[in-house]
């Protein structure tokens, strides 16, 4: 089957909020109270899914995170498998604290294109304060399995640090961890820029991307006619 060359997508970036359930209670998490009330155990029902898989040809990447754990979906690997044969790009978003041996051996057999993990602190202290229920050295370890199995650059793997008062002072200390890391792995780190940009429209520009919820509704760019573009579940 010939498929649609990425760039000429439709939607160059759909995040699918495959679950807005969590296995943690992070103190910052602003999703806490829509969590306690979700419908579907807040995890994103087949139909939701099958909906948006009718169009993966017309997406050029799957972003599979939102305001949950993913890995608590026991649809990720499947879900991604499938957007990958649309020859999409895939990845997602996780605390990390599932990621165990058969989780990264699915990720390599897909063929992930990058999974970020967050960790807020360079120390069990100051993480485990923050990320209630997870276990510093655990995460650490299962980023570790990852990045020694992980060939050719994939998947492209990813810190998310979150700046808080309580975790500001050790951005530098996990800066210089994941350099030590990368070394002893052989990947190239590279670091974001930390002064903000002016930008005339952010990376995920909402004329080509979308945002769908776990129950399937979605935020959507609307144009000067109030089309709804895509799927009109
Ligand atoms: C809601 S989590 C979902 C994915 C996964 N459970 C995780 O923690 O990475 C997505 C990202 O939001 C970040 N986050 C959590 N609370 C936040 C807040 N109050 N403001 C901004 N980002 C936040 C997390 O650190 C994480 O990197
Ligand atoms: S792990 Fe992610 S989704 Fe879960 S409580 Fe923490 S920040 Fe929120």
């Amino acid at each position: 089957m010939n498929h649609t060359p990425l760039g000429k997508r439709r939607w160059q970036l759909v995040q699918v909020e495959i679950s807005i359930a969590c296995n943690l209670e992070c103190v910052m998490c602003p999703w806490t109270c829509e969590r306690e009330c979700a419908r579907h155990e807040g995890l994103m029902p087949e139909s939701v899914w099958r909906a948006i898989a009718l169009h993966l040809d017309r997406i050029a990447s799957l972003d599979f995170g939102g305001g949950g754990e993913p890995l608590l979906h026991a649809g990720l690997f499947d879900r991604m498998a499938e957007a990958k044969a649309a020859k999409c790009r895939v990845g997602f978003l996780t605390n990390g604290t599932l990621m165990d041996v058969d989780a990264v051996e699915t990720i390599l057999e897909i063929g992930v294109d990058w999974v970020a993990v967050s960790i807020d602190g360079a120390t069990a202290e100051v993480y485990e304060s923050i990320r209630k229920g997870a276990k510093f050295e655990t995460v650490c370890g299962n980023i570790e399995r990852l990045a020694a199995r992980r060939s050719e650059g994939r998947p492209r793997l990813m810190i998310n640090f979150l700046m808080m008062p309580a975790t500001i002072h050790e951005l530098r200390r996990t800066v210089r961890r994941a350099r030590r890391f990368g070394e002893k792995f052989g990947i190239e780190v590279t670091q974001p820029w930390f002064q903000p940009e002016e930008k005339p429209v952010c990376d995920q520009d909402p004329r080509t991307a979308l945002f769908v919820r776990y129950d399937g509704k979605m935020a959507l760019h609307q144009s000067r006619h109030r089309r709804a573009e895509f799927v009109p579940w």
